[in-house]
Parts: C-alpha cells; structure tokens; sequence
C-alpha cells in the first residue's frame, strides 16, 4: 500500500515538472561523451585542459560563474567574439553532454 502510493507520488511529480526550457539546464548529460564533444568542438581554442589559446581560460572564468551563464554562452554564443551559439550545431544533448563535462572539470 505504501509503496505503490509513492509510486504514484513518485510518476505524478515526474509527468508534473515543467519542460526545462533545454536539456543543458539540467546538468545531468553524460560526462563521459561530453568530453568526446569538447575534444571535437571547444579543445580548438579552449586547450584539452581548458586553459585556453585562442579561446578564454575556463579553468579562471567558469569558477567565477552561475550556471546559467555558462548554459548560455554555449547556447547562444558571445557576440563579438569568436563564442558562436551552438544551439544548431550541436544537438541538444551533445550541449547537455559538453556543459556537463565542462562544469564538472572546471565549474564551481
Ligand atoms: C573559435 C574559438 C572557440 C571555440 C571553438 C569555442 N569557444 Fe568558447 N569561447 C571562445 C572565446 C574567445 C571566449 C571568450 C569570449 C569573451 O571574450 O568573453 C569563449 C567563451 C566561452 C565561455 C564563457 C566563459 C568565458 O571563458 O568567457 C564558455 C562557457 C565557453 N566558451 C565554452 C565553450 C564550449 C563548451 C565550446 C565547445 C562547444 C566552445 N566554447 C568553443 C572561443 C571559442
């Protein structure tokens, strides 16, 4: 009885959560195939250790920042700079995945 009341409880909570409005705000991508986009995508300019070149230096800016700051370079670029907004180069699940890495690599 109890249990199948949490269950309940349980698929009522899941069927009742808003859509978050992206994946990547979620911050449950898979890590391990987050690193796979990062190595294909961001390591160009970012440096496999996140330290940067022609990119910035994740491993000093993504500490300094709110989740939903970095979510949003990565979906909608930095204009003025070479950040472009990957919302329709990579799937939404490739940036769930990245963001995911990056924030558990280097984030706060
Ligand atoms: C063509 C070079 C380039 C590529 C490729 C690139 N970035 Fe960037 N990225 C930059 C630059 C330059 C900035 C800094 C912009 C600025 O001056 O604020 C930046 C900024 C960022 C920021 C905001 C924090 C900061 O350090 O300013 C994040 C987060 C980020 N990049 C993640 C990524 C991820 C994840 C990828 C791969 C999906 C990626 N970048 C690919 C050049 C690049």
């Amino acid at each position: 009885m109890t249990r199948s009341l949490m269950l309940i409880t349980l698929l009522t909570a899941a069927c009742g959560d808003p859509e978050p409005e992206h994946p990547a705000y979620t911050l449950d991508g898979d890590v391990s195939n987050g690193e796979a986009v990062y190595a294909r995508t961001c390591q160009s300019c970012h440096a496999a250790d996140g330290t940067g070149g022609d990119g910035s230096d994740l491993t000093e800016t993504l500490p300094g920042m709110e989740r939903d700051e970095v979510i949003e370079a990565v979906l909608d670029g930095i204009p003025g700079t070479t950040m472009v907004s990957y919302r329709s180069i990579l799937t939404a699940q490739e940036i769930a995945d990245v963001v995911s890495y990056i924030h558990v690599t280097w984030g706060s």
